[in-house]
């Protein structure tokens, strides 16, 4: 059995669906702070709440079910939250995972997949980044990942405990079939923000900054669609019970879109003209993040599939699906 934690949020979800087409057996274990019990439902999966701050909670998982492996998503991850409360991040975010690895030894458990991110990278020396790029995070969201990371290295040279670190850039997109979706409270992101507007709410988007030296003065970022993002868990999956060493890939497509690209993208899928403003630039956004892909496509033959404007089209959906929930 596959354990998810934090598998009632955006990205853990839309895993779950690709493990379950998989074949493999999941139970879900989450807290629900910023998942939704709506999404669980839709997966049709055994789950368990509890909190990974609670080691009795995360260890009577491992005592009920024989878990292989873990894929480890739960997290807080607002950058600008985690700036203005620290504590709040490590806490949950490094102790957290720092009592699910200690679960995972004490019930021989070696496994574990783990969703790590560009913002460990910080402010890019070059572009597009590779995974060895030097990592001076610029805030503590990023900064509990790296350490989450070197935690992993040490349970790795200490018991033998075996990771898969996934460096996500932008993940957008939803499930292609409308069951699950980006459901964020206060959502944060560019597409959903955009889309947000788009289904005439009365919000205007801001956009944060058109005065960077960019093609278009907008930030570019790398968008890499939710679907292909789960695609990449499975084979991390495979690529450590196949005996794998720790390893760390950057998931991305390797190629940017400014914000004004994918504002146009959005007016286009959506046939609607978007109200818009320009705000001052957003504090910690830098104006480039790309990926460099070639390791996870040589080591994990992963290949993303899909395209910027797939990604809006089925994020649109969700949009719409989501307002009937009244959130
Ligand atoms: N943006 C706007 N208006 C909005 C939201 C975003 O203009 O309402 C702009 C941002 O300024 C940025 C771009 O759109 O230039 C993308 O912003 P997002 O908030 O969608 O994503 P980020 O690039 O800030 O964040 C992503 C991940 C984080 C990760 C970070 C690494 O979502 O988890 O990359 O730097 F930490």
């Amino acid at each position: 059995m596959i354990l998810v934690t934090g598998g009632a949020g955006y990205i853990g979800s839309h895993c779950v669906l690709k493990l379950k087409d998989a074949g493999e057996n999941v139970v879900i274990f989450d807290n629900l702070s910023t998942g939704h019990i709506e999404t669980v439902q839709k997966l049709g999966v055994e789950f368990v709440q509890g909190d990974l701050r609670n080691p009795a909670d995360i260890n009577a998982v491992f005592e009920n079910y024989k878990i292989d492996a873990v894929v480890h998503f739960a997290a807080f991850s607002q950058v600008g939250e985690s700036v203005k409360e620290p504590y709040k991040y490590f806490q949950n975010n490094v102790c957290g995972s720092l009592n699910l690895l200690d679960a995972m030894v004490k019930h021989d458990c070696k496994k574990i997949v783990f969703s790590s991110t560009a913002a460990v990278y910080g402010e890019p020396d070059y572009t597009p980044i590779d995974e060895n790029h030097p990592k001076h995070p610029i805030n503590p969201y990023g900064e509990t990942k790296l350490t989450v990371e070197m935690i992993m290295d040490d349970f790795d040279k200490a018991y033998g405990l075996k990771s898969v670190r996934l460096r996500y850039f932008n993940v957008a997109g939803a499930d292609t079939s409308g069951r699950i979706g980006e459901w964020h409270e206060p959502e944060t992101h560019l597409i959903p923000n955009v889309l947000k507007a788009a289904l005439g709410s009365g919000k205007t988007f801001n956009l944060f900054g058109d005065d960077y030296d960019t093609k278009d003065g907008t930030c570019v970022r790398d968008y890499i669609d939710v679907n292909d993002l789960a695609a990449a868990h499975l084979l991390a999956l495979n690529y450590l019970k196949n005996g794998g060493e720790t390893n760390v890939f950057n998931l991305g497509t390797q190629t940017g879109s400014t914000v004004k690209e994918v504002f146009k993208a959005c007016e286009d899928i959506t046939g609607k003209e978007i109200p818009f403003e320009i705000q001052p630039r957003r504090e910690g956004d830098p104006a480039i993040l790309v990926a460099d892909n070639k390791k996870a496509r040589e080591i994990l033959g992963w290949n993303p599939l899909h395209s910027l404007n797939e990604s809006v089209q089925t994020a649109w959906n969700w949009e719409q699906i989501l307002t009937k929930f009244n959130k």
